[in-house]
């Protein structure tokens, strides 16, 4: 199946749209196809090699703009710096994706404090440094924002093995929501996308490490029996950056193929059950 672009072109005309972490993985492709449609991008993250190439290969692929700024968003002086630069070269900043990450698997009882602050520092406090420094901005010069946090559905249910990443992933659907609020009379709408596996380098090689890859099937459980394609998310995060979705407002939308509901549903495991075992449970039923 080949996915498409969805949205109108020119969707999101003149549009300046920051992503973090922009330079590899879910957050290039998210860029991607947001310069199809029209939009300028800032990409931020800590590898300024990888942003530059990533920015060239953007820029020739779609004709648009592309301003790669190297940071960390640990570092909210840095976050600024981004800011700064980004409206210096577009004049603008109209959207924000909140999409970089560090994670890991590990049992938790492994893990040093530092570990732990590692993950948490990436994901919560990047995320609200990010948010904090241009939701300031935008409030000061009374432009309107979207933003878009990248979660994932260990948001709500919890996870073992990626508990930091779990507690981090869950602050930042409470500041999606709590903002979504009190931020709604500024004309600063906030929402959240909670994907299920998407094949990237960066995920795939730090939750499926060495032979675990061999051992686990992310697909297996999904129940459309597949893993997501980028073009899919690329589509939904368009559309909740645009003017279309202007009235969305505090949601978090799953793209999963029904993962996470497939570990929730008490019964779900039944699917193991075969026709015979259902056609066998039915004569003794009828017999009874
Ligand atoms: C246990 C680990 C570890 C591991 C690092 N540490 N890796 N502990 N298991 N696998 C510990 C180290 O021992 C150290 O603690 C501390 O963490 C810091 O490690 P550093 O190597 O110094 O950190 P750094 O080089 O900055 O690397 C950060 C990182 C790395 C998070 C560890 O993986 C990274 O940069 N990741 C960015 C990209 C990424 O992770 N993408 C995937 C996102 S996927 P001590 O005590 O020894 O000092 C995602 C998907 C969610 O979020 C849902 C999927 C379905
Ligand atoms: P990825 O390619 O590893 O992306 C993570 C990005 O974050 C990298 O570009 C990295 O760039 C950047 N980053 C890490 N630490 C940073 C820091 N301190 N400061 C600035 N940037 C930093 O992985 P991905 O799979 O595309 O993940 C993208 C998002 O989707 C993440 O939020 C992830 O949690 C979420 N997600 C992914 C999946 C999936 O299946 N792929 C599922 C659920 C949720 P640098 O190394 O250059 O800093």
């Amino acid at each position: 199946m080949k996915i498409e672009g969805m949205l109108k072109d020119q969707a999101l005309k003149d549009k300046t749209i920051l992503i973090t972490g922009g330079g590899t993985g879910l957050g290039k492709s998210m860029g991607k196809y947001f310069m199809q449609l029209g939009a300028n991008l800032i990409i931020a993250s800590r590898k300024e090699d990888v942003l530059e190439d990533t920015a060239a290969e953007l820029m020739r692929e779609t004709g648009g703009k592309v301003l790669p700024v190297g940071c960390d968003v640990r570092n909210y002086d840095q976050i600024q710096g981004v800011i700064e630069k980004g409206i210096e070269f577009f004049g603008k900043i109209d959207g924000l994706v909140n999409n970089a990450a560090g994670n890991f698997v590990s049992p938790t009882e492994r893990l040093s404090h530092r570990a732990f602050d590692i993950v948490v520092d990436i994901v919560l406090k990047g995320s609200y440094n990010t948010t904090l420094a241009l939701g300031k901005r935008w409030i000061k010069d009374n432009t309107p924002g979207v933003i878009l946090n990248i979660v994932a559905t260990y948001a709500w249910t919890g996870s073992g093995y990626v508990v930091p990443s779990a507690c981090s992933k869950a602050g930042v659907l409470a500041l999606t929501r709590s903002l979504a609020v009190e931020w709604a009379k500024y004309n600063i709408r906030s929402n959240a996308i909670a994907p299920g596996p998407f094949p990237t380098e960066g995920a795939w090689s730090r939750l499926l490490p060495g032979n675990l890859k061999d051992q686990f099937m992310p697909q297996e459980n999904v129940p459309v029996g597949r893993m997501g394609e980028h073009q899919e998310l690329a589509n939904l995060a368009a559309y909740l950056m645009s003017d279309y979705s202007s009235f969305m407002n505090g949601e978090v939308v799953t793209i999963d193929g029904g993962e996470w509901l497939k570990g929730a549903g008490e019964f779900n495991h039944l699917d193991r059950v075969t026709p015979e075992m259902w056609d066998s449970l039915a004569s003794m039923r009828k017999k009874s």
